[in-house]
């Protein structure tokens, strides 16, 4: 691992800086790999890869060889069924030093996280419903006492429960320190990770991921990372599922590229370290419950490796949007990154979706969003900049949420002076990206939200102005309908 020093810390603010700055003045960023990013990767969503740390290390035409070179030993991480359709296969063989299986047993770790929640069954009596929108104004930090990745996890939300294989959490995660010596693994589900202040320096199994603002990454289930904070107290979102993966959606009449090109997805060069002192820590969550387990050995001591079970991560900024470019804005699906199908064929368990620098050039057409109720949950964050049309003070680090069939849309103030502007050429999130995590489920909100300081909900009177402008037009209605006017001219009650 190269760690970045003093003086390098401070180049690579600037560059992230750079970053978004390039991003408002609405130029196209550069689409190579960021250049404070002190690793190299392999490209290409779900392809089957294979990296070594020391070159001839992996086995030449099998597996699962009797003798693995240097006395490695081989083991496979299976993330589908053995028979899972070939496009839904998921599986990696790691040469390691010891396999994970060497450890210590495991103890209860009630106590390491109280904010955790996975159970959001209405019978359980910590979760809370709403069906008003809510919004959360930034979360704080922790300024004080050290608090790492696995003890900052504070549940915002979510549906289903791990057992059933089915649902997901919405969470933050808020930390000042890094995990040393220890990692963390999920046995229930896979995690997909938006850093929104600080960067995030991920070891896991496979290797090392450099994960920063603008930029997400996604832990498969079962693999073992450590979060790392370069630059101290941390703050992010995490939307985390069970019972599915996710997975690049379907491009339909766009073609082959569009949205997030699979080979912007960037995966960890093998890398291994030797350290056998004693107590290397291993936290478990399994069935939202938390355990923990010592080792006298390091877990990340894999020398090589091969498959498509593997960490990723992918720079938000090399996105490529698609709009309308006649008449009418297409629904916010042509925004989404990531998918996760449900057992449900025609409705996703999660899409990630983001809101990034784009133009507006459709000609007649309403630009705000429109009024709408969807069948969606959906929870909204932003990451930096600005997000215009809301009236929740929503900011970067805080939260937006509303559950399926909430109606929402802008102020009047809005809808009027966007019904009344000349046809919009513009350019929208400047310097920006809004994500939001979108669910078929209905969510449920965590004690942890629920009870949370920074919880506002919605002021239902920013609507009271939407004025019933169709009453200024009754003349015309009278005429219209041959005085039929207070019912349309398609009468038909018995009187
Ligand atoms: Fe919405």
């Amino acid at each position: 691992m190269v760690q970045p020093s003093y003086e390098e810390v401070s180049n690579i603010h600037q560059n992230s800086f750079h970053w978004a700055e390039t991003q408002k003045d609405g130029k196209t960023p550069s689409f190579s790999t960021r250049a404070n990013d002190p690793y190299t990767y392999q490209a290409g969503f779900n392809n089957c890869l294979a990296s070594e740390a020391i070159p001839g290390t992996l086995p030449q035409g099998q597996n699962s060889p009797r003798q693995v070179r240097f006395g490695l030993y081989a083991e496979q991480l299976t993330g589908s069924a053995f028979v899972a359709p070939r496009p839904n296969h998921k599986a990696a063989w790691v040469y390691r030093m010891r396999p994970a299986v060497s450890h210590k047993g495991f103890t209860d770790a009630s106590e390491l996280n109280r904010d955790y929640e996975s159970c959001f069954l209405p019978l359980n009596p910590n979760v809370h419903v709403s069906p008003t929108q809510l919004a959360w104004l930034p979360f704080d930090i922790p300024t004080s006492g050290d608090t790492d990745f696995t003890q900052g996890l504070k549940t915002i939300a979510g549906a289903g429960d791990p057992s059933l294989r089915e649902g997901l959490a919405t969470h933050m995660f808020l930390c000042n320190k890094s995990m040393d010596r220890k990692a963390f693994v999920n046995l229930d589900g896979e995690m997909l990770i938006v850093p929104q202040q600080g960067r995030l320096d991920i070891q896991s199994e496979f290797g090392w991921l450099y994960v920063q603002p603008g930029e997400i990454c996604v832990i498969p289930r079962g693999i073992r990372f450590s979060v790392n904070l370069p630059d101290g107290p941390t703050r992010g979102y995490i939307l985390e599922i069970w019972g599915s993966s996710f997975e690049l959606p379907e491009l339909g009449p766009l073609g082959g590229f569009g949205l997030a090109n699979a080979r912007d997805f960037l995966f960890p060069s093998a890398y291994y370290e030797i350290d056998s002192s004693p107590n290397y820590e291993i936290v478990y969550k399994v069935g939202g419950k938390f355990f923990k387990s010592y080792q006298d050995h390091t877990p990340y001591d894999v020398v090589a490796w091969s498959g498509n079970y593997v960490p990723y991560k992918y720079d938000l900024t090399k996105f490529v949007n698609v709009g309308s470019i006649s008449v009418d804005h297409i629904d916010p699906s042509i925004f989404c990154v990531l998918t996760a199908k449900s057992r449900d064929p025609t409705a996703p368990l999660a899409d990630f979706l983001i809101f990034s620098p784009r133009w507006d050039v459709a000609s007649n057409t309403y630009r705000p969003p429109y009024y709408h109720r969807n069948v969606a949950s959906e929870l909204m964050g932003l990451i930096y900049g600005d997000y215009g049309g809301r009236s929740d003070a929503f900011q970067p680090g805080g939260v937006s949420f509303e559950t399926g069939m909430t109606p929402h849309g802008v102020a009047y103030e809005e809808f009027k002076a966007a019904s009344d502007a000349p046809p919009p050429e513009m350019q929208i999130s400047k310097g920006a990206i809004a994500f939001m995590f979108e669910s078929c489920r209905a969510f449920t909100v965590a004690e942890y939200g629920w009870t949370s300081d920074k919880l506002h909900f919605h002021d239902h009177t920013m609507w009271d102005d939407l004025v019933n402008n169709f009453t200024s037009h009754l003349d015309e209605v009278k005429r219209l309908t041959n005085g039929n006017w207070e019912h349309g001219v398609n009468v038909a009650r018995a009187n």
